[in-house]
């Protein structure tokens, strides 16, 4: 049964959710499944904009249907040509023989690599950074977004209407509840972790990227943004776009600790957890994650949160803990900067965890490194408490 949810007088929501998938991307944990959006806009001529991943793909054909009610489809503008929006692309195409296929060069190369021995390239109106197009009775300008999250993604304007559709960006995790729309829930304690943990994990590495298109998109009178996951935005819209300026630019959400322990018997978790209080002590919010229970989806989203990391790991075969080392290495890999990095290391025999991980951080851009390394001989005594207390102090200084 077809499942649509008008947006505006002209423009209707016809994507779905898949609530039993467990990871994105098979790797960052889901707490509630994945919604997929595609929208329909009729305007005097029938337009698709992207398609949706396999698993909702039956209601979407319906979706079709259901709008076009018997008409021929004229236009699919593509985004972004990731399967997560594009698996059921080439089954719309085939369908829909008149549909003219409004894409950029990238696009239409990625389009061929995903569908073999299939050729488009006939159906092609090409768009270049900044074109302006007539689709109907509404004018459409196309933005470049590139590696926001793949190098061909565009987001398009609709003029007439003021909407953006933002491709991944503006996207979060999760199925969609309730409304379709984000203005009935209260941002931060609803949105705000699910919104930060999708865009440091899928597109966090692509900081510059994405502060660029924020500038291209700043100048634009945007009413309502319809990105390709979860809820559309379409009041206070400056909220999102606030936090994504300060996560394009790795600016620190919050003056606090994050703490990221390993431990094999305990003694580095305890000293990571005396640590939070000599922080509380001293005024200081924190937050701890266990690098071999927690997500990584989670680790990464508490690192872009706090201004402050504070590592702890036992020394494993000379080396970092091997999930500390995983989580270390994943930080990096989302490019992670302009952070002040602390170190607390245990091992029995020859500690060496703390060089290495100096080693990582000393790869990071604009990290600086606060404070005594703590180094724990197997279990934490006085000497180690007081070495915890002054590694409080020299933070507290830091963020004064
Ligand atoms: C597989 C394995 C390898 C280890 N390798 C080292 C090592 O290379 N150097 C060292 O000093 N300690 C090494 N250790 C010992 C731990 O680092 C040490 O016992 C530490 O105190 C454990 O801290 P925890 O109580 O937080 O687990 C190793 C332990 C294990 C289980
Ligand atoms: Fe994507
Ligand atoms: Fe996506």
């Amino acid at each position: 049964m077809y499942n649509v949810r008008k947006l505006t007088e002209d423009l209707a929501w016809i994507g779905g959710s898949d609530r039993k998938i467990q990871k994105f991307e098979n790797v960052y944990k889901l707490n509630s499944g994945m919604n997929y959006n595609s929208y329909f806009l009729d305007c005097g001529v029938t337009v698709l904009f992207d398609t949706v991943d396999r698993e909702v793909e039956d209601v979407f054909f319906e979706n079709i249907s259901y709008c076009l009610a018997g008409r021929t489809l004229d236009y699919i503008i593509v985004h972004h040509m990731e399967p997560d929006h594009s698996a059921t692309l080439a089954k719309v195409l085939d369908s829909n023989p008149d549909a003219k296929l409004i894409v950029n060069a990238k696009t239409l190369q990625f389009i061929s690599q995903f569908f073999p021995g299939k050729d488009y390239s006939s159906r092609v109106i090409s768009v270049k950074d900044g074109d302006e197009l007539d689709i109907g009775s509404h004018r459409f300008r196309f933005i470049f977004a590139p590696m926001v999250h793949w190098p061909e993604v565009m987001m398009s304007f609709d003029m007439t209407e003021g909407t953006l559709f933002s491709a991944d960006a503006f996207g979060s995790y999760g199925a969609t509840n309730g409304s379709i729309f984000a203005d009935g829930k209260d941002f931060e304690k609803e949105l705000l972790d699910e919104a930060r943990r999708y865009y440091t994990n899928i597109v966090g590495k692509y900081g510059m990227q994405t502060t660029a298109v924020l500038n291209k998109t700043s100048s634009l009178d945007i009413r309502m943004i319809c990105p390709l996951h979860s809820y559309v935005w379409r009041e206070n819209l400056g909220k999102i776009i606030s936090c994504y300026k300060t996560w394009g630019s790795y600016t620190p959400e919050v003056k606090g600790v994050f703490i990221l322990q390993g431990s094999i018997y305990g003694h580095t978790a305890n000293a990571a957890e005396v640590l939070m209080t000599e922080l509380d002590k001293r005024g200081i919010e924190s937050v701890i994650l266990d690098a071999s229970v927690a997500d990584i989806s989670d680790i990464i989203a508490m690192a872009f949160k706090y201004s402050n990391i504070v590592i702890a790991s036992p020394t494993y075969n000379n080396g970092i803990y091997s999930p500390v080392e995983h989580a270390v290495n994943e930080l990096a890999a989302h490019g992670l900067c302009g952070r002040s990095f602390s170190v607390i290391e245990n091992g029995t025999w020859a500690p060496s965890a703390a060089k290495a991980l100096l080693a990582v951080i000393g790869g990071l851009k604009n990290c600086k490194v606060l404070g005594q390394t703590v180094t724990i001989k197997s279990a934490c005594n006085e000497d180690t408490r007081l070495a915890i207390a002054s590694l409080a102090d020299a933070i507290k200084d830091d963020m004064e």
